[in-house]
């Protein structure tokens, strides 16, 4: 059916089969905390599906490369790894910079660094509080706005944030700052969605549950009955989950497959959030 809008439109230029929209080939993505965890194995999702990934990592360069040298023996030849703080913008813009000479274009980051303090409010310093937010917070902002520098002139982008269960539950540890960065994060995201929809960049997070990576090692190691408790047990699956459980979610997310999705967090918690404990029958 023919339409004539005033204003607006309808539909998108996005056509193909869904394995089509969900192909990365020749876009090129950053994953930032792209070394460890999480983030590299949401950048192996992101190369799997047909990505050059740039892996950034604060230290330890030697790990971003192990990463990147089995992204390019996946087939994502152009990936490389890097180091860059992302409380620093400066160093941001650096990695930016970096990608384009070496790949051209930045099509999609991810915001994926973050680090977690557990000390009980009354105990927090304010050192560790602001350490704390600039690397989950500021870190994810300035990762949003160096990649926006690049991609609005563009008028193409696409920005992915690790968010967390805990912006949405006090998870059973003390983490009042940790999950307040998180919060924080899933409105910042609302925020750059709206803002960036008129320069054609999409903005979304993924909000993981407890999941098996260096961040829970300690926790694990040191309190495994009271981890039972609070990690596994509220879960309705009843398991932590692993980073890989992660990776289709981000290429979901970076794809075209996901083109009228902007400002939204993906809850992916093996059923943690659904009810309380104690309502729980098994
Ligand atoms: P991890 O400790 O295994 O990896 C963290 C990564 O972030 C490392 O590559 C590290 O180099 C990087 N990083 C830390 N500070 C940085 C900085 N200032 N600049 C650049 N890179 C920096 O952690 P994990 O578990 O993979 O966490 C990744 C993200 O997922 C974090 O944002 C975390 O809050 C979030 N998350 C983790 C959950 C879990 O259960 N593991 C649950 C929910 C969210």
């Amino acid at each position: 059916m023919e339409l004539k809008l005033k204003e607006g439109r309808i539909g998108t230029t996005v056509t193909g089969t869904i394995p089509e929209r969900l192909s990365l080939k020749g876009r090129v993505a950053m994953v930032t905390g792209g070394s460890r965890g999480i983030g590299k194995a949401m950048a192996r999702g992101l190369a799997e599906a047909g990505a050059d990934v740039v892996v950034v990592s604060r230290a330890a360069l030697e790990e971003g490369e192990a990463v990147a040298a089995d992204l390019r023996a996946a087939g994502a030849k152009g990936s490389f790894a890097m180091l860059a703080d992302v409380t620093s913008r400066t160093s941001l813009d650096a990695a930016v910079d970096e990608a384009l000479k070496r790949l051209g274009k930045l099509d999609v980051m991810v915001a994926n660094a973050g680090i977690g303090i557990d000390v009980n409010a009354e105990d927090m310093t304010e050192d560790q509080w602001d350490r704390l937010m600039d690397v989950n917070l500021k870190g994810v902002f300035f990762s949003a706005q160096a990649a926006a520098r690049h991609m609005i002139p563009r008028k193409s982008g696409n920005i992915i944030v690790t968010s967390s269960l805990s912006a949405f539950v006090a998870n059973g540890n003390p983490q009042a700052c940790y999950n307040t960065s998180k919060a924080g994060v899933n409105m910042l995201v609302k925020c750059l969605a709206y803002e960036w929809a008129r320069h054609d960049i999409r903005v979304n997070a993924i909000a993981p549950g407890f999941i098996m990576t260096d961040i829970l090692g300690p926790y694990l190691r040191e309190f495994p009955d009271e981890a039972y408790g609070y990690m596994i047990k509220p879960a309705a699956m009843n398991r932590i989950g692993t980073p890989d459980e992660l990776a289709g979610a981000a290429v979901f997310l970076a794809s075209d497959a996901s083109s009228y999705m902007t400002g939204q967090c993906m809850i992916i918690d093996g059923g943690y959030s659904l009810t309380p404990l104690e309502n729980r029958l098994l």
